[in-house]
Formats: structure tokens, sequence, C-alpha cells
């Protein structure tokens, strides 16, 4: 008899994007007409050409593997120095950050390496999450133990959450309460807010003050315009000794079918074993990587190292260029819709009030029957999304002309 992991059974009936996926289909099988003008808002998937330089450098690496003197077999799992060294160099060294290539681990996506890390800490820490929140960091902790069920709001027992609003500019206050492990993620998924130097640094005073750790997804600093704003957790003196960054090459390379990203854990940082002897992480994270990870491949990381070169730079300058100028379009269609609107100034989400009491999946079911649109529903991402929702900017200029044109003509 085969037991299974029964957390598994107190997760919420989907993983919000999949659950979106299939009212889709299911719509677009009944509306055969409405489907072919369907526009799809509602994941954060890129829709652009992958960068030249990335193709270019992915071709050549291609033709190393076909050659038996420059073929590559297994690579070092946690990446190959000429990207770890890339990244320290133009992330971290560049902006004045002391971040080694060694504390670098290359993987393939921050959705795994958000879910991995709960590896490497133990069980019965107290966890706070904001809300909304990217479902990833809720439903992964659900699955290794660490909650009990959730409430008829979707609130999962043991977690704290962080509740987000306007009032507080979609960034949570520090808690009264100590807490163990803070995940936190600036340019926000879902709500497209920004932490300021301020706010971080008060968020890292109390990760020291407590020996908590803050798990710091940055997946989306490559679109940041406002250059006062801090782009990795570690422009925060002392963050060394706290926080674990979370970056991808998804949203700024077009990445996201590519898949690579990484993980950087500073040597200096420290867990507690239960007899309160410090352990440092770095060498927990490069256990399980080795043990788990075979190592992103030799062809993505060679696309990965291109984008820093001077071309990939500007090629990825361009791309953000595009879905930034996207997410202006949408916040001004709906604000000239009488819409509250947040975000889009520095992030690739609009998150947009419902009209009058409408519910977020009313809205989302709206959106599909009447302007064929798709978004997401706002309480997707936790009971304080209920009322809200996300409008994606990656998309074509040509789509999201005819999304705003849409928002304009709904009643
Ligand atoms: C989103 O739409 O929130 C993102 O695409 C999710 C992800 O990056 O995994």
């Amino acid at each position: 008899m085969a037991l299974i992991n029964e957390n598994y059974l107190k997760l919420k009936a989907g993983y919000l994007f999949p659950e979106i996926a299939r009212r889709v289909k299911a719509f677009t099988e009944a509306n055969a007409d409405a489907a072919k003008r369907l526009i799809r808002c509602g994941i954060g998937d890129v829709t652009e050409a992958l960068p030249e330089a990335v193709r270019y450098a992915m071709h050549e690496a291609v033709d190393e593997m076909g050659d038996r003197g420059t073929f590559k077999g297994y690579g070092p799992e946690q990446g190959y120095d000429f990207l770890r060294t890339a990244i320290a160099d133009n992330d971290y060294k560049a902006r004045g950050l002391n971040i080694e290539a060694d504390e670098i681990f290359i993987s393939d996506g921050s959705k795994c390496d958000t879910g991995n890390i709960l590896d490497i800490f133990g069980a019965g820490n107290k966890i706070a999450i904001t809300d909304p929140v990217y479902p990833v960091y809720v439903d992964t902790n659900v699955m290794c133990g660490n909650t009990g069920d959730a409430n008829e709001a979707g609130a999962y027992a043991g977690l704290v959450y962080l509740k987000c609003t306007p009032e507080n500019g979609f960034v949570p206050e520090i808690p009264a309460e100590k807490v163990d492990l803070v995940y936190l993620c600036y340019p926000n998924n879902p709500t497209g807010a920004t932490a300021t130097r301020e706010q971080l640094t008060a968020w890292v005073a109390y990760a020291r003050k407590h020996g908590s750790i803050l798990l710091y997804d940055a997946a989306y600093e490559a679109f940041i315009q406002d250059p006062a704003i801090p782009r990795s957790i570690y422009e925060v003196e002392g963050a060394r000794d706290c926080a674990i960054e979370f970056r991808s090459f998804s949203k700024n390379g077009g990445f996201t079918g590519v898949r690579c990203a990484f993980i950087v854990i500073p040597k200096t940082l420290t867990g507690t074993t239960k007899d309160g002897t410090k352990q440092a992480l770095h060498p927990l994270w490069s256990r399980r990587h080795s043990t788990k990870f075979n190592g992103a491949s030799y062809i993505v990381q060679k696309g990965a190292e291109a984008l820093y070169s001077d071309e990939g730079k500007s090629q990825i300058k361009a791309l953000i260029e595009h879905y930034m100028g996207n997410a202006a379009l949408l916040v001004e269609a709906c604000q000239k819709a009488g819409l509250s609107v947040f975000g889009g100034a520095n992030a690739p989400y609009v998150w947009v009030g419902c009209p009058n009491g409408v519910t977020s999946w009313q809205m989302f079911d709206k959106m599909l029957n009447e302007a064929n649109v798709v978004i997401t529903p706002g309480s997707g991402f936790g009971s304080a999304g209920e009322g809200y929702f996300r409008i994606s900017a990656f998309n074509s200029r040509a789509n999201v002309e005819e999304v705003c044109r849409r928002i304009a003509a709904l009643n």
C-alpha cells in the first residue's frame, strides 16, 4: 500500500493558470467565432521573439555540441562559470554589489527555485506571505506540510498573511509578530507595485533583528523604470546576512519557453539548527542542487550569457520598452474607462479594481464573454485580491491596442 502525501489534498481546486486555461478552453469550444477573436492577457507569458544575440549564441552552442571535440555532457550542477561570472559582474558588481560568481546557482526557472528552496528549511518555521501573492509560494508550502487546511476564503492555517492594499501601496507593513521566512516579490506579481529603498531597508532590519530569512523574488527587476527603486535586495546594507534572491531570464530575455534562472545565496547567510547553532545555507543548497538537479543545458546557458553582451543588453532594452509601452496603453485605457488602476509603471502587470462590487471571477467572465479577452482574476492570488483583476502587458502591440478598444467599448 503506497501512502500519498496528503498535503496535496489540502490544495485548492487547481493551480490558478491551469484553471484559467480550463475555463478558456470550455469557452472556446462552445463559441467558435468568439474563439477566433480571443486575446490572452492572463498568464504573464512573453510573446516577442527571442533576442537575436541569444539565438546566435544558441546556434553556435548547438554546433559545438555537434563536434566531438567541443561536445559537452553533464555540466556543473551549479551552472557554468561563464554564466555565473557574467551575472555577478553585470547584475551585481557593476552596480557596486558584493555578490560573487560562486554565490550564484543557475537553474531552469524561478518557479522551481522558489518552490524548491523549502527543501533546505526545517519544519515548524513561521512563514509570511503577502496577500495577494504569486500562488506558487503558498502551494509549495502546503505541499510540504508547512500549513494546516484552507478556510472558506482560501487562507491556510499556519501562514501569516500580510495584506497588500492601495492604502499601503501593496507593500506590507512590517508584522508585529516574529516570522522566520518572508516571501517578498518586487516589482510585484500580481499588483505591479514596487518597494522603495526605505521599505526594503525596514524589512532587512526586521529580518536581521529576528534571524528571519527574506525570500526575495526579483524576477521582474528589468522592468523598473524609476532609478530610485532598488533592483536587488542586496542594494540594502545587511541583506547579505538575511536574504536569498531569485532572478529569472524568463521575462527580460523572453526565456519562458527556453528556461533559465538563478538564485543568489550569499555565503554569509545562515539558518539555525534546533540546538541554536548557526549553519550556512549555501552548502545546503549546493548539496540539494547537485543531488536533485543536473544543471541547465549548455545551449541554454550560452543563450543566457549572450544577454549580457552589448547586443544582448540593447535587445533586452527594446523588449522591455515594447512591453512597458503596452503597459502604459493598458493603464490609460482602464483609467479612461473609469476604473482604479495600479502598477504598470515599473512592472509588466496592470492591477485593476473591478467596477461596482463585481467580483474578480465575474469580471473574468465578463471580459471573456463580452470582450473576448482573458485576464487573471485577482482572487486567484489570495483573498485580498478579490475585487481586482490583473492584465498582463506581455503581448503584441496590435493585440494590446485591440484590448484597449474593447475595454473602451465594454458596458
Ligand atoms: C504569471 O502570470 O503570474 C506568471 O507567468 C507566472 C510565472 O512566471 O510562473
